[in-house]
């Protein structure tokens, strides 16, 4: 080491300052992903159901295809009838699950009435005619199909990008048929409850049936109805009993007046085609990245509560090609908050332009295996 200059003693604290709080923020990020990693690597636990409790240590338990085990626990509160999750290799029980929150309600989202409305969608104007013909009309208007002699299109598939309005147009479909939104997530169908994968599908038809009128969102449908692939990792026989389930259900529900089942998928290039055939999943609609003018129309949804000054949202529109409805919306987010760190009370348009190089430089860090991107 040579003689230290003083005179940089200021300007060193100041990058000593600087440099320990990115190291901070760093580590914390490093904590979360590492509690990420962590929970994805954990295997998935195996439901069943006690039939009879042996000792303080000792219980015999079902499992949903029906073998029973005697298993160990570390002195549970257990009765019979209990509904526990076994570790998959020991068949030890690790947890009990409340009773009134099994797998079934776990793995789904139950919403009485969904808030988004279409005017809370920027552009899609044909597929939003596309999705009111295939979908209102039966629920509202069987009878224009019964007295044509025809059956309205069975099962209605969503797919495109992420962020492109899937979940935000099956929602408010819902909303504008006052029918029930009822969401099923397709992997944590597969991931989370092995073994409870068929048995939560016919449960979730009976539910969408009882709540009618309602629609049957099947989100990322891709992981229960993809094709077999030599690297899957979750049991192939699992994922296969619960699509057969799955095609059973859609089969027998053309008849049901009142339900509708709609799926989404980022990659339907992997989709069995037994899920596409008539009857089934027999109408496919496609969403793409906004165009300049539903970009326009995008910002102006997600702006309209904003204090702008001297905003040109049609000059947005235009330089923010290739981005989808959520990383518009999130730009918006982004720019009111670069607004309230310089302390402003309203939004102009550099604070669009600083969010929208920030998103920018997220995406090229974290979406490396993004399809679209
Ligand atoms: N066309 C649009 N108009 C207005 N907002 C949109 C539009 N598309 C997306 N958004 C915004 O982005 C959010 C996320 O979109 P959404 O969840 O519908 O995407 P998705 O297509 O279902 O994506 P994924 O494939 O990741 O599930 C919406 O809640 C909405 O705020
Ligand atoms: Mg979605």
């Amino acid at each position: 080491m040579g003689a230290v200059n003083t005179d940089n003693v200021p300007e060193l604290r100041k990058a000593v300052v600087r440099l320990t709080r990115e190291r901070d923020a760093a580590q914390k990020e490093a904590r979360e992903l590492s509690r990420a990693i962590q929970n994805m690597a954990q295997p998935p636990l195996l439901v069943a159901q006690v039939s009879r409790v042996l000792s303080k240590n000792y219980a015999i338990v079902r499992t949903p295809n029906s073998q029973e085990f005697l298993v160990p626990h570390p002195n549970f509160e257990l009765s019979a009838g209990d509904t526990v999750a076994l570790n998959q290799n020991t068949l030890a029980i690790v947890k009990i699950l409340p009773s009134n929150i099994d797998a079934f309600v776990a793995s789904m989202e139950l919403d009485e009435k969904p808030r988004e409305t279409y005017e809370d969608i920027g552009g899609l104007r044909e597929i939003l005619q596309d999705i009111r013909e295939v979908v209102e009309l039966p629920l509202i208007h069987p009878e224009v199909f019964t007295k044509m002699g025809i059956e309205p299109p069975a099962g209605v598939l969503l797919e495109g990008p992420p962020g492109t309005g899937k979940t935000l147009v099956a929602r408010a479909v819902a909303n504008a048929t006052h029918a029930t939104f009822i969401r099923l997530v397709g992997s944590e169908l597969v991931q989370k409850f092995i073994g409870e994968g068929a048995r939560i599908v016919r449960e979730i038809f009976a539910l969408a049936r009882e709540k009618s009128p309602s629609i049957l969102f099947i989100d990322e449908i891709d992981a229960v109805a993809s094709r077999r692939t030599p690297d899957s990792q979750v049991s192939d026989r699992e994922v296969q009993r619960t699509l057969m389930q799955l095609l059973s259900e859609l089969d027998g529900f053309n008849q049901i007046k009142g339900v509708k089942v709609l799926a989404a998928s980022n990659r339907p290039d992997i989709l069995d085609p037994a899920i596409l055939r008539p009857g089934r999943f027999d109408r496919i609609i496609h969403f793409s990245l906004p165009e300049e003018k539903d970009r326009g129309e995008i910002l102006k949804i997600h702006t309209r509560r904003m204090p702008l000054r001297n905003v040109d949202l049609n000059h947005l529109a235009k330089i923010t090609d290739g981005m989808s409805g959520a990383d518009i919306r999130g730009m918006c987010t982004e720019a009111a908050m670069f607004a309230i760190r310089g302390a402003l009370d309203y939004i102009t348009e550099a604070q669009f332009i600083q969010a929208m190089s920030k998103l920018k430089k997220d995406h090229l860090e974290q979406k490396p295996h993004n399809l679209y991107m």
